[in-house]
């Protein structure tokens, strides 16, 4: 569990909360609110910013400020002392969170507000006592490069909260995958604005189809858990706005998130969740947010600052050092440091999302879940996402052989998740029980066996599993058999970095497999991008990430052919540390503070390594097929009046013999003179489905910021004129065709783009 502050437990807060006790669920909250000429705002034929209105001006202050303070669960407010928050009696708040939960917000029964009950995170339900099913992680889901797969993975786990009894959920990471080496890279959607924009919207689509609200976090650069509270990431508001918090801006636009979660970090020495830059200007103010900001758990550090600064709710507030949204912000009110205006725009905000995302009007309730068609949500998705990086002589698919060993990861029984507070609790418990540092850092195991999967698909071929702690044992079992595969893996979680180096003698392993096999075959369970030594050396890879609750199932699909890979990297895999930006993570945790600079600015990912001319072991975008694709028809349509925005078309043939997916994507390079952060943007993609032999289409739009840069002085996007070239490949190094496109200068405002 994570620790919360100690200083709490002796803080004497008097806020005087009256006649507010929390409630139970929203159920009877909502029903209770019956009568539309009493309550106006019950009225559904409203708008939200109607009901919102209505409901706020019947509100007190102290309601209000009931609204803003969140609590945690039900084990960390016992040990906080009773007198912390008189007014709400701590008891009844522990008899109504729900136990293990991550958060919670009394309701108000008698306006009809219900309670806000909230549960990480972005692949399932987080709950130490609830088993619930897994997605994939969120990086290995932005692989399939299909928004599709998130809002149906969205839509189930938001099922899933909502069945729990969770009407908020912690779920839509959208940090730019900037440093390699973070070990939360396995929750966000890779490290390209756009596509990781497109991935973290579909997941909050789906999850919010459930009204209920999703959280896009952390917002901003929260890129590495090292010092994650003490760091400060320095980078140039030009680079933010093209990198980071585009991918932000962009997902917001597609998504309307409820809330948005600001980090820990401090970006350009403020904190973020006291960053009036980030969450006035930025967020509220350009971005035209409606929702509410509430903080991560810890992130809070000031009362009147992080107020005015643009902090809606403080969140779990035992993990900070104080309770500063309770009794501290009436005061401020109180004496005038912070404007009654304030909480009013704080408790509108939270007001309009549930509202807005039915929250008010569909009240939670725990029932029954349909766990064995979640699996298959699952499944589905790991399907869409695993990547085949390498298959020489299409050692894959399987073709029937006699025998196949199977080595290490316990690939016999189980298959690795990413660890904290987005790990879930697997449907018939962790599978490997007792690894990692303990505690809220178990190691978690989904029980999906990628043998007994393979076992059922290939009855007539003899398997063996050797753990793969010993090289000379695991050489042994691969030289008896036709086929060895070596299950490696890179067990990433929050609030640790990541090494890109597998732990332990797993290298030794997969070399010593493949000196005594010639057909050896690598399955990669990873956070993210690891060191591959033994690359040249294997026949086939295939990047799994974490493949979730039916992983070993989806491996052993594509293994055996009954599914064709189509996942792509949504990340760089480099060949060497000496190819990163920084090839070690700054800072200490326990250190003084310190700042990150993020000297690449803009240019991160792909585009840093185009801009380096180096070469990655596996570049951006690249993923095989068991079938071909052909690309071709590439064609750009200027904006004109009827469509405003650049298109671009192509074409897709299945030239091979299998049913198969291909994913088409789109790249601009830019002319010097537009000073880009690095020489292309991935601008656009498509991911079709085609039968041998058959051709799609494709029709792009291209959004005018991906084709501009951020003018910092007069807060535009400008394009600057001139000729860029478009390129069409099946990767950022696989390009097919390439054409010309002439540009005029433009400039515009993100406000402007709304309208
Ligand atoms: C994490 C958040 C999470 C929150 C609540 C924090 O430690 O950074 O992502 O939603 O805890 O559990």
């Amino acid at each position: 569990m994570k620790t919360m502050s100690a200083s709490l437990v002796a803080t004497a807060v008097t806020m005087a909360l009256c006649a507010v006790a929390p409630t139970g669920h929203a159920a009877n909250a909502a029903t209770t609110a019956a009568n539309t000429s009493a309550q106006p705002w019950t009225d559904k034929a409203k708008t939200s910013a109607q009901r919102t209105e209505l409901l706020l001006k019947a509100m007190t202050l102290d309601e209000k400020l009931l609204l803003v303070f969140g609590y945690a669960s039900g084990d960390q407010l016992a040990q906080v002392d009773s007198a912390v928050i008189p007014g709400v009696n701590t008891k009844e708040v522990i008899a109504t969170v729900i136990p293990g939960s991550a958060g919670y917000i009394p309701g108000i029964p008698r306006l009809g507000i219900p309670a806000q009950h909230q549960a990480d995170a972005s692949i399932g339900v987080r709950n130490p006592n609830l088993e619930r099913t897994s997605l994939p992680s969120s990086l290995a889901t932005a692989a399939s490069w299909d928004p599709r797969v998130a809002e149906a993975g969205g839509r189930m786990i938001g099922l899933e909260a909502r069945l729990s009894g969770f009407n908020v959920m912690l779920a839509g990471g959208v940090n730019l995958a900037r440093e390699p080496q973070n070990g939360r890279n396995f929750e966000y959607t890779g490290e390209d604005p756009l596509l990781a924009a497109e991935m973290s919207a579909g997941l909050i689509r789906g999850v919010q189809s459930n009204h209920i609200v999703s959280t896009i976090k952390h917002y901003l650069i929260n890129a590495q858990e090292t010092g994650r509270n003490i760091v400060s990431a320095q980078v140039s508001v030009p680079a933010l706005r093209m990198s980071d918090a585009l991918a932000f801006e962009l997902a917001i636009e597609k998504s309307s998130p409820g809330s948005v979660m600001c980090s820990y970090n401090r970006v350009n020495d403020v904190y973020a969740c006291e960053n009036a830059w980030l969450l006035n200007s930025t967020l509220k103010g350009d971005w035209g947010y409606k929702g509410y900001v509430m903080s991560d758990w810890g992130a809070v550090h000031s009362t009147v600052l992080a107020a005015t600064a643009g902090l809606d709710q403080q969140s779990g507030f035992p993990f900070d050092k104080a309770p500063y949204f309770a009794k501290p912000l009436k005061e401020a009110v109180e004496d005038g440091s912070v404007p009654q205006s304030r909480v009013d725009d704080m408790a509108r905000r939270i007001l309009w999302a549930l509202f807005d995302k039915g929250v008010m009007d569909h009240p939670v309730k725990a029932r029954p879940i349909d766990f064995a068609a979640h699996a298959k949500v699952s499944q589905a998705a790991a399907e869409q996402s695993l990547v085949l990086l390498k298959n020489e002589t299409s050692v894959l698919p399987l073709s029937a052989p006699k025998r196949v060993a199977l080595i290490g990861s316990y690939a016999d029984k189980a298959v690795l998740a990413g660890g904290g507070s987005a790990s879930v609790t697997p449907i018939g418990g962790n599978a490997v029980p007792g690894l990692g540092p303990g505690g809220w850092l178990t190691q978690v195991w989904q029980p999906s066996s990628p043998m007994k999967a393979l076992q059922q698909r290939m009855p007539s071929t003899q398997f063996s599993f050797d753990a793969g702690t010993d090289a000379g044992s695991a050489a042994k079992a691969a030289a008896a058999a036709d086929v060895a595969i070596v299950f490696v893996h890179q067990w990433t979680a929050e609030s640790l970095d990541a090494s890109l180096t597998l732990e332990g003698n797993q290298n030794d392993i997969v070399s010593a497999a493949a000196k005594a096999n010639p057909n050896t075959v690598v399955v990669v369970e990873s956070g993210g991008a690891i060191l591959m030594p033994w690359q040249p050396d294997v026949k086939a890879i295939l990047a799994a990430f974490y493949p979730g609750a039916a992983g070993g199932e989806a491996i052993a699909r594509i293994l055996t052919g009954e599914v064709n890979p189509s996942g792509r990297l949504p990340i760089t895999f480099p060949a060497s540390t000496d190819q990163l930006v920084r090839r070690q993570i700054g800072g200490k945790s326990d250190g003084p503070p310190f700042t990150v600079r993020y000297t690449e600015g803009a240019a991160v990912g792909y585009k840093w390594f185009d801009l380096h001319g180096h070469k990655p072991l596996y570049a951006f975008g690249h993923g095989l097929s068991y079938t071909s694709f052909e690309l071709g028809g590439l064609q750009s349509e200027l904006p004109s009046k009827a469509k405003p925005q650049l298109t671009v078309k192509f074409s897709t043939r299945n030239a091979g013999s299998r049913d198969g997916e291909s994913v088409g994507q789109v790249y601009i390079r830019a002319p010097q003179s537009a000073r880009w952060e690095a020489p292309r943007r991935l601008v656009g993609f498509d991911k079709l489905k085609l039968k041998p032999g058959q051709t799609g289409t494709s029709a792009v739009q291209i959004d005018p910021r991906l084709l501009a840069s951020f003018d910092e002085t007069t807060g535009e996007w400008v394009i600057a004129p001139g000729t860029y070239e478009v390129q069409l490949g099946a990767g950022s190094d696989d390009i097919r065709a390439t054409a010309q496109l002439s540009l005029t200068g433009r400039r515009f405002t993100s406000a402007q783009l709304r309208r």
